[in-house]
């Protein structure tokens, strides 16, 4: 497939899930909740977690934002949904070089699902706080739930 039409594909992947979002509201019954901002637009996510033995039973977020930073936490409630802790923490580490232009370890690119249409972000430096802000949602929430 040439550049342009994986751009084309991975453009429309981001549109569906900003649209379409997966696993959006809030868990009632989650036993993790987070609030965070991007300090560079004011834009929030709040995010809940159900989690159970060690293991992501359970996420939904809310919250406002561009179509990046909303069809960035689609994806990445889809992918943590049934990980345990330590892989969600590590994918999300993953997903922290993705963004910086390091190498994420392509070769374990399948299991990252849709997320990989946001590798693109890399060349935008103002974006890649949109596209981390529920990741790091994320990981305060799993951190604190650590300790
Ligand atoms: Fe605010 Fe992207 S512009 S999160």
């Amino acid at each position: 497939m040439s550049f342009s039409n994986l751009d084309t594909l991975y453009r429309q992947v981001i549109m569906d899930h900003y649209k379409n979002p997966r696993n959006k509201g809030q868990l009632q019954d989650g036993s993790l909740t987070i609030d965070m901002n991007n300090p560079t637009c004011g834009d929030r996510i709040h995010l809940t977690l159900k989690v159970d033995d060690g293991k992501i039973t359970d996420a939904k977020f809310d919250g406002e934002g561009c179509s990046i930073s909303m069809a960035s936490a689609s994806m990445m409630t889809q992918l943590i949904i049934g990980k345990n802790v330590k892989t969600a923490l590590q994918l999300s580490q993953l997903f922290s070089n993705m963004m910086q232009g390091k190498d994420y370890g392509e070769d374990i690119a399948d299991d990252l699902g849709d997320i990989e249409a946001l590798q693109g972000v890399s060349k935008f430096p103002a974006r890649i706080k949109c596209a981390t802000l529920a990741w790091k949602a994320m990981e305060k929430g799993l951190k604190e739930e650590q300790q």
